[in-house]
């Protein structure tokens, strides 16, 4: 690490540091305010309450009208690209990367680590103490249920729970029109 990465960190870690715990709104906006700056991106407001941890935030996009819960953990290590509009519960991590354990030689944590990207579509709803893991890909829509650790890629609009993360049920389709909508925009056209 350069001696200016080092001051980075050292900047990103003692600034969150001040304001990380601070409660209620006052806290969510200086949160915002200090992460706007040290994010890979944020676009548009987006809630972090207070003891979100966050490792390696230059790695870490997040869209507008997101909300990230109490005692979250962040890891940017291999990249993490959340929506817009995600809710994410209180006490759920995201977590891109692995140590490595290829050889019994050396000790786990001076191997190698092993990064990869997790990905959450728009408007995606993860549940209360949920783990996702590295590589992940969690479609637009979705809903990660309370407790599920994600170790697959889930589909759009899939509600997925359980150690590991299977798919429960789909959301329900209401995107086509409905014969009243229909007959409306029927009368909207000859009008
Ligand atoms: C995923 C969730 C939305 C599903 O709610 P629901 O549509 O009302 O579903 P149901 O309670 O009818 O359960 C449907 C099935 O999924 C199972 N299921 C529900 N939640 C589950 C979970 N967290 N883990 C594993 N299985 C779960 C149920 O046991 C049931 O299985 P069955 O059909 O074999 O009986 C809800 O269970 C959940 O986890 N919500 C998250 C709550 C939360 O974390 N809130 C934080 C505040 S934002």
């Amino acid at each position: 690490m350069s001696i200016t990465q080092a001051v980075w960190y050292l900047s990103f870690h003692t600034l969150y540091g001040l304001v990380k715990y601070l409660p209620m709104l006052g806290g969510d906006v200086l949160r915002y305010a200090v992460l706007k700056l040290f994010l890979r991106r944020i676009d548009g407001w987006v809630w972090f309450r207070d003891n979100v941890t966050i490792w390696f935030p230059e790695g870490v996009s997040i869209g507008s009208g997101s909300m990230v819960g109490e005692n979250c953990f962040l890891d940017g290590y291999g990249g993490l690209e959340i929506g817009r509009d995600v809710l994410i519960a209180h006490n759920t991590s995201l977590i891109a990367e692995d140590h490595g354990y290829a050889s019994r030689r050396m000790p786990i944590r001076k191997q190698p680590k092993t990064p990869a990207p997790i990905v959450v579509g728009d408007d995606v709803w993860i549940g209360c103490g949920v783990r996702v893991l590295k590589g992940v890909t969690i479609g637009t829509g979705a809903i990660i249920a309370a407790g599920a650790v994600v170790t697959k890629d889930v589909a759009p609009y899939a509600i997925v729970g359980g150690i590991p993360g299977r798919v429960l049920a789909m959301r329900p389709d209401d995107t086509e029109e409905t014969p009243s909508e229909l007959a409306e925009a029927a009368l909207r056209r000859l009008a």
